[in-house]
């Protein structure tokens, strides 16, 4: 172990505790951004003018009828921007834009005392615009050549060589769909102006220290002149990593103009449609196995829907890259990455940040050519499994390959996977119209910021005269129970209760420059920089407590808020006296990091975290509906620095997954009609979530033991993203349900999502022996199809060709 991972005995890391505002949060009287509105004077209510075009010009803005509506103090405009109208960090997201780049894009702001004289005012500008073309699914952009950024590769050894040596080489396509975030709590901002010009905006942010930026180049101030806090959200989920910025500006604007407080939270509605989701994904594939079903090369193209401009388009392109190989060792790789452009919101960071989009290729390949190599899908996933000594395709080592094997194998013994899979046999056999599916998926996902710069943190450490302890650091609280772990660091590294500690909101004029609380590196990051401060401060008290206790400086060591009989209380009055420095600033920054952006190359990763799910579905033949009947998980968290929040993050990124892969269907106008580019889903009623109908109806989770991680803090492993991926267990268990169906060795098609449309058209093809590629132009020897509604399945993201080349 290392001083980093090292883990004191009587540590309150480790201990099952519950969130530390979870009764907050029940009763409601936690507070979020808006809830401050209340407790603020003269506050402004901002409202967007949102284009009804997907591409136009603007070529006329009249906003005076807006102040004949009673209310109404300011309409904001390009016009006032006194830095620079720019609301990313690419330059390529104009905050007043003068081209409509996707339908509900906000062309300006209006002001006024109450939200209702808002609405009214946006309703009463008056905008022209030109209509022009528009690019709106992946389809076209591929089609018309619509990309935007960078298109890099990642290559290990002779992509065509492995190729033309396999045994068997199979082609084929897969789109698969974004998601909506969905955090309960909308987009807000609050902004307030100072006596000296200075501006303070409280948002709901995952970047505070990247909304500062912003909010100073769009004001054309100095990062010194804004302070940014963020108390917590209610979800952020990646959605709050880059898309807060912009509408703290527009807050701030408002602010400084008007010199009164201006609230900005968007309605879920004005959410969903000026916000980026999920990118969704085309993949086009060749694979390569030997006679074993052993891969031996994969050639693959992705490419991602970014929408309208870049936000993070690009690092989630390089994270799906680095993905696609999920946990499976694989000789010759060629993977290439390019992002559509299209006129659509701008895809943003979601949970697993394209690591899930690249996994769910190979997961599909492997789930599609298992019978085709006649192999069963968990005897093809278990053979493929990285063993020690293999690396990834850009070069890492995979650290405790080992790991993957022993977590599959629990898994299968806890779920009781071979006696349940031998009784689904005979289920299935004697059932015609509901079949049942037992898989099991694996995941590896990299921790750390592929971006090397990002991999640093700060914390701020305030010990007072009396012994009490407050901690600010660089992290947001979005749910995920970071501050929960934050606060067991501080009182395990000083030695004290966990009474002794609280936890102030973040903000960036206590700890500045700080990065996103993302890429699930909150707690390493953080957790690094509070133990730093706490030893500083530690290593000063030292001196005072060998004095008064007798016990070696070396030796010196609180247990519970106690040293040889003294109190921390104590020798923290004595230090006092002894004018020693009690607070202390920490810092972090992850050791052994390097990444070659240019040649796609490196060891961008900390480490790897594991896990693997086995999930047992059931169809039903008539309508494809079906539900879950048990999920067995096994995850590794390292050693958990706090394990009911661990299980909270794994069951709750699960059921996101499952969500993303199962249920909810971002549908946006790709018709020649008025309402082109127009999403369709901009509600909860249309966009289906998951909810306790769709949990499982066993779930089992469990943490891995004997995992202590050596690399991260307190022997711990990140858990926020990785999680997610487990949910490719139901999805195969269902592609498996399908082909229940139909005769043995048929490979099923399954669109992403599936939805129980999706998977009655799978195993409706299932039956007649087939792929679930639309009939239309299908080669002649398929059965006649029956008459009625069309066969076509409604989503083409079922359309595959399939062919085993060499067969
Ligand atoms: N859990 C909750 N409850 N709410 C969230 O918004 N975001 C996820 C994950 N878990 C999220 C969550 C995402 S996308 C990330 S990157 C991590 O939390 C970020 O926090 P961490 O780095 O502290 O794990
Ligand atoms: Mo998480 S997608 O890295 O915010």
């Amino acid at each position: 172990m290392t001083a980093l991972s090292d883990r004191p005995p009587g540590a309150t890391v480790g201990i099952p505790i519950e969130h530390e505002a979870a009764a907050l949060h029940v009763t409601g009287e936690a507070l979020y951004t808006d809830d401050l509105v209340p407790h603020t004077k003269n506050v402004l209510h901002a409202w967007p003018v949102q284009a009804p075009h997907a591409h136009a010009l603007v070529t006329r803005l009249e906003t005076a009828p807006a102040y004949d509506v009673p209310g109404v103090v300011r309409v904001l405009t390009a016009a006032d921007v006194p830095g620079h109208n720019e609301a990313g960090v690419k330059g390529d997201e104009p905050l007043f834009p003068s081209e409509v780049m996707f339908w509900g894009h906000a062309i300006c702001w209006v002001l006024a005392e109450t939200l209702e004289a808002a609405r009214l005012g946006a309703a009463a500008v008056v905008v022209d615009y030109e209509p022009l073309p528009s690019v709106i699914t992946l389809a076209e952009a591929i089609e018309q050549g619509s990309f935007q950024g960078g298109q890099p590769t990642i290559t290990r050894g002779d992509v065509e060589a492995g190729l033309a040596a396999s045994a068997h080489v199979f082609s084929g396509e897969l789109e698969l769909a974004g998601q909506e975030h969905f955090y309960l709590e909308t987009h807000c901002s609050l902004a307030q102006v100072g006596d000296d010009g200075s501006l303070f905006v409280q948002s709901s942010t995952q970047h505070p220290s990247e909304t500062q930026e912003i909010v100073a180049e769009v004001l054309g101030i100095h990062s010194h002149q804004v302070v940014v806090q963020c108390l917590r959200m209610g979800g952020g989920f990646g959605g709050k990593e880059m898309q807060p910025h912009g509408f703290a500006a527009i807050a701030a604007l408002g602010a400084r103009l008007t010199g009164r407080p201006v609230r900005l939270r968007l309605n879920r509605t004005q959410d969903i449609t000026m916000s980026g989701k999920r990118h969704g994904f085309h993949a086009q594939w060749r694979v390569g196995f030997d006679p074993d079903g052993m891969l031996q090369a994969l050639d693959v193209t992705l490419t991602s829907d970014g929408g309208w401009s870049l936000d993070l388009s690009e690092p989630v392109m390089a994270r799906a890259l680095c993905h696609v190989d999920n946990a499976y060792w694989i000789p010759h790789v060629r993977a290439n990455g390019r992002i559509a452009k299209t006129h659509k919101t701008s895809q943003t960071a979601f949970r697993g940040f394209g690591g899930p989009q690249g996994m769910l290729v190979i997961e599909d390949i492997l789930g599609r050519c298992a019978p085709l190599l006649g192999l069963d899908p968990a005897d093809l996933r278990s053979r493929n499994l990285y063993r020690d000594g293999h690396t990834t395709p850009y070069g890492q080592p995979v650290r405790h390959a080992e790991r993957l094997s022993r977590t599959w194998e629990q898994v299968r013994a806890d779920s009781d996977f071979a006696a349940r899979t031998a009784a689904i046999e005979a289920f299935n056999a004697e059932h015609e119209h509901v079949k049942r599916g037992l898989a099991i998926t694996p995941v590896k996902f990299g921790i750390a910021f592929n971006f090397t710069a990002f991999n640093q943190a700060g914390a701020l450490v305030h010990v007072y005269k009396d012994g009490s302890v407050l901690i600010n650091h660089g992290g947001t609280e979005m749910g995920q129970g970071l501050h929960t772990k934050m606060l067991q660091v501080a009182a395990t590294t000083l030695g004290v209760p966990l009474a002794k500690v609280r936890l102030a909101p973040t903000r960036t004029d206590k700890v500045p420059n700080t990065s996103a609380t993302a890429a699930s590196s909150g707690a390493d990051l953080n957790g690094g920089a509070i133990k730093n401060a706490c030893e500083q401060i530690l290593d000063r008290l030292r001196p005072v407590a060998a004095k008064v206790t007798g016990v070696p400086e070396a030796e010196v060591r609180f247990v519970d808020g106690v040293v040889a009989g003294v109190s921390w209380d104590e020798i923290v009055r004595l230090a006092y006296f002894d004018r020693i420095q009690l607070w202390a600033a920490g810092y972090f920054r992850t050791s052994g990091l390097h990444w070659d952006s240019s040649t796609m190359t490196g060891e961008p990763f900390k480490y790897f975290a594991y896990g693997v799910a086995a999930a047992e579905v059931e169809v039903d033949g008539f309508t494809g509906a079906y539900r879950t009947r048990r999920v067995d998980i096994v995850h590794d968290v390292g050693d958990s620095l706090s394990p009911l929040v661990d299980l909270g993050q794994i069951e709750g990124a699960f059921v996101q997954g499952v969500g993303w892969l199962t249920l909810e269907d971002l549908r946006w106008d790709d018709g020649d009609g008025e309402s082109r580019g127009r999403l369709a889903t901009q509600a909860a009623s249309t966009y289906k979530l998951p909810s306790f109908s769709e949990m499982p109806e066993v779930f089992n989770v469990s943490l891995l033991r004997n995992a202590a991680e050596d690399g991260a803090v307190y022997g711990s492993k990140a858990v926020g993203e990785p999680p997610l991926m487990l949910a490719f267990s139901v999805r195969e268990a269902l592609r498996q349900a399908a082909a229940a169906f139909g005769p043995r060795g048929v490979s099923v098609a399954l669109a992403s999502p599936a939805t129980p449309e999706a998977v009655f058209w799978a195993l409706d093809a299932a039956r007649a022996g087939r792929d679930a590629s639309p009939p239309e132009g299908y080669p002649g020897d398929v059965p006649e199809q029956p008459e009625g509604p069309p066969l076509r399945p409604r989503s083409e993201r079922a359309q595959h060709e399939l062919e085993d080349l060499d067969a």
